[in-house]
């Protein structure tokens, strides 16, 4: 039964949601591949050059389910630009919190795809080999977090998985306020209307259903 809820409601629109998911694939390999070039460490440089080509890949996989296929290479095109407000930039945040925060939304990659992979059946083989590079990454991102620890940045990489955990709660929280709001300022003001304009407009004697003449006159053409 979930995964047919699943499916209603994400994939009302397929190739939308593939895109979309393209999209947030190839911003993710322009923001490692950025980073990539500001850190010192070889094997972390490496490690995040590898995971940008993945991001890459992932994001023409997607795009190529589209039907028909879109192929404008997502990827590719922005793997070279700086990164964009929205973007997550290592300089900015450093290492550590750049690495957690990168770890965390593998775990929520995995999680997300597990379960698309689910409600698509046949149609979600696409997102077999992603999953499998997704559960690399946090495998990857996890080890260069041990590795900070072994460096005695322990406390370090704690704050910044509990900073960025609350963070994201806070994020879902506001999200969810700002469209609990749109639907009560639309209930209040339909109360009011109902309960208090509606009858007076009534006993005023001025409803008049049905279309009405505008107050301007006809247009008068010079011509
Ligand atoms: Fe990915
Ligand atoms: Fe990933």
């Amino acid at each position: 039964m979930v995964p047919g809820v699943i499916k209603r409601l994400f994939w009302q629109r397929q190739d939308e949601r593939l895109q979309q998911f393209a999209e947030t694939e190839a911003f993710g390999a322009r923001d490692l591949a950025h980073a990539a070039l500001q850190v010192k460490d070889p094997w972390l440089r490496r490690q995040l050059v590898l995971h940008a080509q993945d991001e890459v890949r992932h994001a023409t996989i997607l795009e190529e389910g589209t039907s028909p296929p879109t192929r404008v290479g997502l990827g590719a095109s922005v793997l070279g630009d700086t990164v964009a407000e929205s973007g997550i930039d290592l300089e900015q945040m450093g290492e550590v919190r750049f690495l957690a925060f990168v770890h965390l939304a593998e775990k929520r990659a995995v999680e997300e795809f597990a379960m698309h992979r689910l409600a698509l059946g046949e149609d979600g083989a696409r997102f077999d080999s992603i999953l499998a590079d997704e559960k690399r990454h946090v495998a990857w991102t996890g080890h260069a977090l041990e590795r900070f620890r072994k460096d005695g940045r322990g406390a370090e990489v704690d704050a910044a998985l509990r900073a960025l955990r609350r963070q994201r709660w806070m994020n879902i929280w506001l999200a969810f306020a700002r469209r609990l709001s749109v639907y009560s300022s639309a209930l209040i003001l339909s109360l009011i209307y109902l309960l208090l304009v509606a009858p007076f407009s009534l006993l005023a004697g001025r409803w008049k259903a049905g279309w009405q003449p505008g107050a301007r006159g006809p247009i008068e053409r010079p011509f």
